[in-house]
């Protein structure tokens, strides 16, 4: 089925003035949740978040959810008798909420394939490392066990495969001296903060094209970041192998 009121992959709206609905997924502390709750709190931020759904009780994103006024639900995996149940009252819930856009924010299931077709090109995730590197739920840990000197984070699309679809945005993120995994996870997800509320509105408002592993935005279409980013005068060097430089996002603003 499909989301109601939802588009066909890649369909601009037209109505601009619209407030975009947003629905967000996810597990635990709730701080890209929170990004996204203070994004859309921005004056003719033209977003709205109008469901918040964990797969725990015990989210805090749920505490924040209720704190914004949004409505909140638990889908629990164990209230259902296989995988494939759960995805549907997931997909269901979250189609009942007409969402322009569904962002994946720290939620810590893999989705089937019953929740991924209805909504395509329509689910945003976030993960915490540049992927492919160090896909999966300790990509932080993992990519210190390396011994990686850059790490990051990615904001991509949602295909049927783990933390594998189209790439939106990608920062760069220097591993330092002394890190663990919380202060390094800590740094990432400021660059997360700033790139899912962009992301999500790029997809919110349809104006998000794919190709394959592709992903852009028309020139014209005025989105943030407008065109390919190897073809915009990008301000940004490329990241030195080796040579982080602190603070200086590597956005991937929609590549070709
Ligand atoms: C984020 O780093 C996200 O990339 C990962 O889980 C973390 C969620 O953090 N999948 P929070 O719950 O939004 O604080």
């Amino acid at each position: 089925m499909a989301a109601s009121g939802a588009r066909g992959p890649g369909e601009a709206r037209e109505d601009v003035a619209e407030t975009r609905r947003v629905a967000v997924l996810l597990s635990g502390h709730g701080t890209n949740l929170q990004a996204m709750l203070d994004a859309a709190a921005e004056p003719a931020s033209g977003l709205a978040v109008a469901l918040v759904v964990s797969d725990r009780a015990d989210a805090y994103g749920l505490e924040r959810a209720r704190l914004a006024g949004v409505d909140a639900a638990v889908v629990r995996p164990a209230d259902h008798p296989d995988r494939a149940a759960f995805d549907r009252a997931l997909r269901d819930l979250v189609a009942a909420a007409r969402p322009d856009a569904i962002c994946l924010a720290g939620f810590m299931r893999i989705l089937g394939p019953e929740f991924v077709r209805a909504f395509p090109d329509r689910i945003v995730n976030t993960h915490p490392s540049l992927l492919p590197a160090f896909r999966g739920a300790h990509a932080v840990r993992d990519a210190l066990a390396y011994g990686v000197r850059v790490s990051g984070c990615t904001i991509h699309l949602v295909d049927e495969q783990v933390d594998h679809g189209p790439v939106l945005f990608q920062a760069a993120v220097p591993v330092e001296q002394g890190d663990d995994e919380a202060s390094l996870h800590e740094r990432i997800k400021r660059e997360e903060h700033r790139l899912l509320p962009l992301a999500v509105r790029l997809v919110a408002d349809g104006r998000v094209r794919t190709d394959g592993r592709r992903a852009w935005v028309p020139e014209g279409s005025g989105a943030p970041h407008d065109g390919p980013a190897g073809r915009r005068s990008d301000p940004v060097p490329p990241t030195g192998a080796g040579e982080p430089h602190r603070g200086a996002p590597v956005d991937r603003a929609v590549q070709t």
